[in-house]
């Protein structure tokens, strides 16, 4: 089952008008890489847990299922269930026959579910998390593992000094059927703190430890960041070569379509969708620019997000930290300091030079 109905909040503007599930990563959305990896683990169905805005933009988006079974489980309209409720609303979807594997659609990792699955059914856990191992495990819920990997406590945000490990929930669990006994019906519900603390002081609560690539893009920096490390493992193929005029400087990806101007310099670390268009003397670096944007003449973009269908005018300078949401329209000589965030469809005719988000 995966998790797709949040609100997103820490991503908009971006995520008003796609869930998480579907942000682009190196070109490709977020749930095509989850969908490639769990075929590739041998699962055969895959439950998504959605709302109804969801559920309309990943069905748009005509993702490849990789031999899947996909199911949608939608949350009651204007009645989101958190991430407890909507797993008990798909509880006869999902059956009582053997554990399942719930993942947070927000989640990019490398991790091999069927080690997952073989520490559950060893340890003979109700719930099993993957724990990924950060510096500052105060954004998340962290696990105080004993021996034999049973989780002793988990407490869900703890002020840094307070956190009993730096093992974080990563997202990805397997349940047991009986989990759902646990988990109130028809209203919304916290797993991480209704029912894993109460969990793991029974001693039914189990981690298994995520050593490779993880990272959850519920920020605009963990999404550029994922798009970096990926850019960086990236073997250039021929369809992410740069074609166009001006200097491209690698690593970069481009999707189909792309065009670039004279006199440009693009890269390090950018990524262009599909169709997307760079005029001439454009510097564009550490940035995700989504399809169908234009970037015109001698604007620069820096450490930026630029939306799907933006117009960015001429001598437009884009500081770092900035989101542009779809359909935005920049001006000509427009500048936008430091973490600026401008809705979708809005039109900026003016300079800001404050970190503000433009409504
Ligand atoms: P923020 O508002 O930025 O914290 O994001 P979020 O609402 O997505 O919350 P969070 O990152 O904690 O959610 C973890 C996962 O659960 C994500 O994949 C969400 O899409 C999913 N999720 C959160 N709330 C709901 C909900 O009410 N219904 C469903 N179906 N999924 C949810």
């Amino acid at each position: 089952m995966i998790l797709i109905g949040g609100f997103a909040t820490r991503l908009r503007p971006l995520s008003c008008t796609r869930p998480k599930a579907l942000f682009p990563i190196l070109n490709k959305p977020l749930l095509q890489w989850t969908f490639e990896r769990l075929a590739e683990d041998g699962i055969k169905e895959v439950i998504l847990a959605v709302n109804h805005q969801a559920e309309v933009f990943i069905k748009e988006q005509k993702i490849p299922k990789n031999g899947l079974k996909i199911t949608y489980s939608r949350d009651p309209l204007k009645k989101p269930l958190g991430t407890g409720g909507p797993i008990k609303k798909a509880e006869k979807l999902v059956g009582h026959d053997s554990p399942f594997l719930v993942l947070n659609g927000d989640i990019f990792a490398d991790i091999n579910y069927k080690e997952i699955f073989k520490t559950h059914e060893k340890e003979n856990a109700m719930a099993t998390i993957a724990l990924h191992n950060v510096k500052d495990p105060s954004k998340y819920g962290v696990a105080e593992l004993v021996k034999g990997n049973y989780i002793k406590k988990f407490v869900e945000k703890p002020p840094r000094k307070f956190a009993p490990s730096n093992l974080i929930n990563a997202g990805v669990y397997v349940l047991s059927p009986e989990i759902f006994e646990l988990i109130p019906k028809a209203r919304k519900v916290s797993i991480e703190r209704e029912v894993f603390p109460k969990l793991a002081e029974e001693g039914r609560l189990c981690g298994y430890i995520l050593e490779g690539l993880w990272i959850d893009i519920g920020e605009p920096r963990e999404f550029l960041e994922i798009n970096k490390t990926l850019l960086n493992s990236l073997v250039p193929l021929e369809e992410h070569k740069a074609r166009g005029r001006g200097k491209i400087k690698e690593p970069v990806a481009f999707d189909k379509n792309v065009s670039t101007g004279r006199q440009s310099v693009i890269g390090p670390y950018v990524v262009l969708g599909r169709n997307v268009t760079i005029g001439n003397s454009v510097c564009i670096k550490d940035s995700v620019v989504f399809p169908d944007a234009v970037i015109s003449d001698f604007s620069i973009v820096n450490g930026s997000i630029i939306g799907e269908g933006a117009m960015i005018g001429k001598k437009v300078e884009i500081n770092s930290g900035c989101i542009v949401g779809d359909h935005v329209k920049i001006r000509d000589n427009v500048t936008l300091s430091r973490g600026v965030s401008v809705c979708p469809a809005k039109e900026v005719s003016k300079s800001v030079l404050k970190p503000r988000y433009i409504v």
